[in-house]
């Protein structure tokens, strides 16, 4: 009875009329039958359309060319990715759904990555404000304004384990720590679904890149990672699974290989771990052209090899697809893929085209044409006050000597500096529906701050010279000012001299922070650095300002300054978020998400490393232990660490026992007083060591953390329960187990500088 009634509906009640469709006609009761409806629509597709359903084409903001309408028209796309305007999707859409056969509507998905039309801070700089409010806030208004451009899915979060900074996409995700970027990962997921995912501003989320993308061999983009099953587990694949855990609905598969098998062939990968040992019924996506990439890789010979198998592995939908569409039929016909493997990938995609509420209303997010906004880039669109709210909690203090920030209002300043006018970089990484003008760059953002001083500015260095270096990273992203560096810095100190005090602000244009974008130096491109030792030399106060998308090897240039901010790419308001936190509108409260090597050679440096059997100890001897003779031992700052315009201080830990019985918990609590004379916010760090174990085990895990508000003088007494789960790990026969014997508990206000008890577990 029930299929009559379905089929019914395909053929008619599916049948659009004016511009709004029709499935709201639905019967109510067939949103409970999700499984139900999706077999019903695979029994009446033809072999060419269940094909045309995994593949994923390019839109531009073009009107569509008629070879792409027609492919549609023919059922042979299933979705489509870009940023289109509405007219342009909606013509999309109306092909899938008022030409095509069975009117099967197409999906959209795009890059929101940090906001959309208003660009919220990078990701690097979002996980610094350890705030799941404000970051939860920026994913909800991406998710609001993407959807009101039509989109229906975003290739985020990216929750990539990020700890080798010459990999330029370490911008895009959380971090370094596990902990920090699977709690981001399930906020984000949360954010971007809403309560419900069906809803009209409600986005699908497609966590990315699966698996293991940030660790590629010397952070070079798209190579190969080798890494231990042990390490995987415990380290990089628990913040992928948090975002699924958080129901996120699809998944990126990533162009890197994993012990030598490529992600996108990965039948490890794709159906023991995803499927069966985690469950996941959502959607595959490869990423862009990586089906095809299996031939590079050295996996197939040939497009059909390819095809075959990422189809066999588990590649539901092929992004920006040849092989899919020219092989499998042939491989269905000779056996190569069964038909069970399509229909199986098919059901994925229209499983979540159900669930982004598709089938009800195929134009839910695209809207009504009367409504489409007149400028897709007004002002109206934008959500200014949110975006400076939380950039301004992105912002680091790395330094802060005899509290030379925050600045006054008044005086003269002088702002240097290839960056501190760029509306194109400060938006950062992807970015792609921002508009530069938009953008409030530090110059405005001072400028609109200060009240009868005045400030005065002078560029004082390009970014880089390297004209092979301009070619590659686009032109259009580098402007260089054609004086030589000798001019511009002379030009620099002339007007340093005329000020009070002077702001540099330094760093990578935005491009260097990118997909393809790796870097063999962390240090300052250009002559920034001859810049900055200039500035130094006229004897006035040095602030500088980083704006970088990547941990940089700054410890020579933050000697000659006496304050430093780190301020990431801050987006649509970070002008103005800058100039709150330099003016002291705001106490900076961010703590760093990655740790900043001394210098490239150093990498990787990361907190959690291993003890090894001869560790270089602060204050101890250094021959024969693990470190490098040529440098001081230890990062620059580490993981945690951000500094504020009040000071606090730390109380020993009390704990409630020194015994842990499983099924039961210790308390760890902390008393965190403010000792200066501002309110402020800090993050309090509960980190946790197991001493000995059947495997080496890290000098210390994050844990847990809590960002607290103290007024002037105030305590808070901070607490955290911890319990067996806490103290689990993957031993090597990858059982997730907590072994008895001593815990060291580490608090503190960043990873390096902690108070420890020990208990034991029984
Ligand atoms: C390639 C990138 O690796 C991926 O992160 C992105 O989502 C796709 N291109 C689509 O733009």
């Amino acid at each position: 009875m029930k299929k009559v009634m379905f089929q019914a509906i395909l053929f008619s009640g599916f049948i659009v009329s004016g511009s709004h469709p029709v499935l709201a006609a639905l019967p109510p009761n067939v949103a409970r039958h999700k499984a139900e409806f999706v077999e019903n629509l695979i029994n009446q597709m033809t072999v060419k359309e269940k094909i045309g359903q995994l593949r994923q084409r390019f839109v531009s903001s073009e009107m569509p060319e008629a070879e792409v309408l027609q492919a549609i028209t023919d059922g042979q796309i299933g979705a489509m990715f870009g940023s289109a305007p509405r007219p342009v999707s909606r013509v999309l859409q109306d092909a899938a759904v008022r030409q095509s056969r069975l009117k099967i509507p197409l999906f959209f998905g795009f890059d929101v990555i940090h906001g959309h039309r208003t660009i919220f801070p990078i990701n690097l700089a979002l996980a610094s404000t350890w705030d799941m409010d404000a970051i939860a806030l920026s994913g909800r208004i991406a998710a609001k304004e993407a959807s009101a451009d039509g989109l229906d899915m975003t290739f985020a979060p990216m929750v990539d384990i990020g700890r080798d900074p010459r990999w330029g996409r370490v911008s895009e995700g959380f971090g370094e720590d596990t902990y920090l970027v699977s709690r981001i990962a399930r906020v984000v997921v949360n954010a971007f679904q809403g309560s419900t995912l069906s809803a009209s501003d409600s986005i699908m989320a497609c966590v990315k890149h699966f698996a293991l993308y940030g660790a590629v061999e010397g952070g070079r983009d798209y190579n190969n990672v080798d890494m231990s099953s042990a390490r995987m587990y415990q380290e990089y694949l628990p913040p992928y699974r948090a975002a699924l855990d958080a129901g996120a609905g699809s998944v990126m598969i990533a162009l890197n290989s994993i012990n030598g098998i490529p992600a996108n062939s990965n039948t490890w990968l794709l159906q023991n771990l995803l499927r069966k040992e985690w469950g996941f019924e959502g959607l595959t996506i490869s990423d862009h052209g990586a089906v095809a990439e299996l031939i590079e890789h050295g996996v197939g010979r040939t497009g059909k090899e390819a095809a075959q198998l990422a189809m066999v592995s588990g590649i539901n939908m092929s992004m920006s697809d040849t092989f899919y569409a020219q092989e499998l039929p042939g491989l269905l016909k000779s056996g190569g893929v069964t038909q069970q493997q399509i229909d199986n990938a098919v059901r994925r995609v229209l499983g979540a085209k159900y669930d982004m509420g598709l089938f009800e209303d195929p134009y839910r997010r695209i809207g009504i044409a009367s409504e489409d906004p007149a400028d897709i880039n007004a002002e109206s669109r934008l959500h200014r006050a949110q975006a400076r709210e939380v950039a301004r909690k992105t912002l680091v203090l790395l330094k802060n000597e005899k509290g030379r920030l925050p600045l006054k209002k008044d005086g003269v300043i002088a702002l240097i500096g290839p960056l501190a006018k760029s509306g194109v970089d400060i938006m950062g990484s992807w970015s792609a529906s921002g508009v530069a003008s938009q953008s409030v760059t530090i110059y405005d953002g001072l400028k609109k701050a200060m009240n009868n001083g005045s400030l005065i500015y002078a560029r004082g260095a390009n970014l880089t010279e390297d004209q092979e270096v301009v070619k590659y990273l686009g032109a259009s992203e580098i402007e260089n000012d054609s004086r030589s560096s000798a001019e511009m810095i002379d030009e620099a100190v002339r007007v340093a001299k005329q000020a009070d005090v002077v702001i540099a602000v330094v760093g990578e244009p935005r491009s260097m922070s990118h997909e393809a974008a790796s870097r063999t130096s962390l240090d300052l491109p250009g002559r920034q650095s001859e810049l900055i030792t200039a500035l130094y030399a006229t004897g006035k106060p040095l602030v500088l300002l980083l704006m970088n998308g990547r941990p940089l090897s700054i410890g020579k240039e933050q000697k000659l300054a006496d304050a430093v901010l780190e301020t990431w790419y801050s987006g649509t308001e970070g002008g103005n978020a800058v100039a709150d936190v330099v003016f002291g509108d705001y106490n900076p409260s961010g703590k760093l998400p990655t740790t900043f090597p001394r210098s490239v050679g150093q990498i990787p440096n990361y907190y959690s490393h291993l003890n090894t059997g001869r560790p270089y100890l602060p204050g101890g001897p250094r021959n024969y232990t693990s470190q490098y003779f040529d440098q001081s031992p230890g990062p620059l700052y580490p993981f945690g660490y951000g500094l504020s315009y009040t000071d606090f201080s730390l109380s020993e830990i009390t704990l409630s026992t020194q015994i842990l019985k499983s099924n039961k918990s210790v308390d760890a609590s902390i008393t965190v007083r403010n000792i200066g004379k501002r309110d402020g916010e800090t993050v309090v760090q509960l980190y946790i060591r197991d001493v000995v174990a059947s495997i080496s085990r890290p000098v210390k895990e994050l844990k847990n953390f809590q960002k607290i508000l103290l007024k002037a003088g105030e305590e808070k007494t901070v607490r955290f329960s911890i319990d067996e789960s806490d103290l689990k790990f993957f031993n090597a026969q990858l059982e997730y187990v907590a072994e008895p014997g001593e815990f060291r508990v580490q608090i503190g206000l960043d990873s390096q500088n902690v108070k420890e008890q020990s208990f034991e577990l029984l």
